[in-house]
């Protein structure tokens, strides 16, 4: 999966300030933690959309695709993808994945703060793994406002570590269950059914080769009206 290797981030209610004490914006945090290395994540999909998601029918948001591993497979899987993230290093690195792979009409690249982005209206899928940060992260708000773009028929996928992993400094529970998702989408029953809502253990190796078993929190929902 491509969020494994650092493990350096958590759950949190989007008020912490993580990291910032020396004034450094949310921004800033994330493109200097890419640019100073080399790729950060494996450039392969998460597990967890690989194993759950829809068939591609239309166009797909990806929240925080880091890198662009899962935005490459969405498109590779016959998917409109449009590809979001804070970093421009992140942002270029897959946009230079996607086009070593043919890809380049297929994937919509944006730099931009979720808090702020707006996603298009009428989507097919929105895919949010591993939105998770140390630092001010309104998760729980950027979901749901991407999920009101979300049309009837279409996915909202969110992927999270459950527990952290054991190499991160914030080794132990994330706080994010498949029930606590739910609970804090807080989305209409009316209009979204409930696909999936589960913990997927998978195999994960460290920055250090160490390996462990990850738990990640799944939760697919459809929207019906
Ligand atoms: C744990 S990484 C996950 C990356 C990717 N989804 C994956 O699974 O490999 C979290 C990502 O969130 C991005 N991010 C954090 N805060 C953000 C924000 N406010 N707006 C957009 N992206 C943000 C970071 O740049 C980083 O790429």
């Amino acid at each position: 999966m491509t969020a494994e290797p650092t493990g350096d981030e958590h759950r949190h209610g989007g008020h912490r300030h993580d990291g910032l004490a020396d004034g450094t914006t949310v921004a800033e945090y994330w493109e200097r933690r890419y640019r100073d290395a080399g790729p950060v994540w494996s450039g392969r999909p998460n597990a967890a959309l690989v194993a759950v998601a829809p068939p591609a029918a239309g166009i797909a948001v990806d929240l925080a695709c880091g890198e662009g591993g899962d935005a490459v497979w969405l498109a590779e899987q016959g998917w409109r993808v449009v590809a979001v993230d804070i970093s421009a290093t992140a942002v270029d690195r897959g946009r230079a994945a996607a086009a070593e792979r043919g890809l380049g009409d297929a994937i919509d690249w944006v730099v931009a703060d979720l808090a702020e982005w707006e996603a298009p209206d009428g989507l097919a899928l929105v895919s949010a793994c591993f939105l998770q940060s140390t630092v001010e992260l309104d998760r729980i708000g950027i979901l749901r406002r991407a999920a009101a773009h979300v049309a009837v028929g279409g996915h909202l996928l969110t992927v999270a570590h459950a527990a952290m992993p054991p190499w991160s400094p914030h080794a132990g529970d994330s706080g994010i269950t498949p029930e606590t998702e739910l609970a804090d989408l807080d989305l209409d029953p009316a209009a979204w059914s409930v696909e999936i809502a589960e913990l997927r253990d998978r195999a994960a190796t460290g920055p250090g080769g160490e390996t462990a078993t990850l738990t990640d929190s799944v939760v697919l929902l459809r929207r019906t009206a």
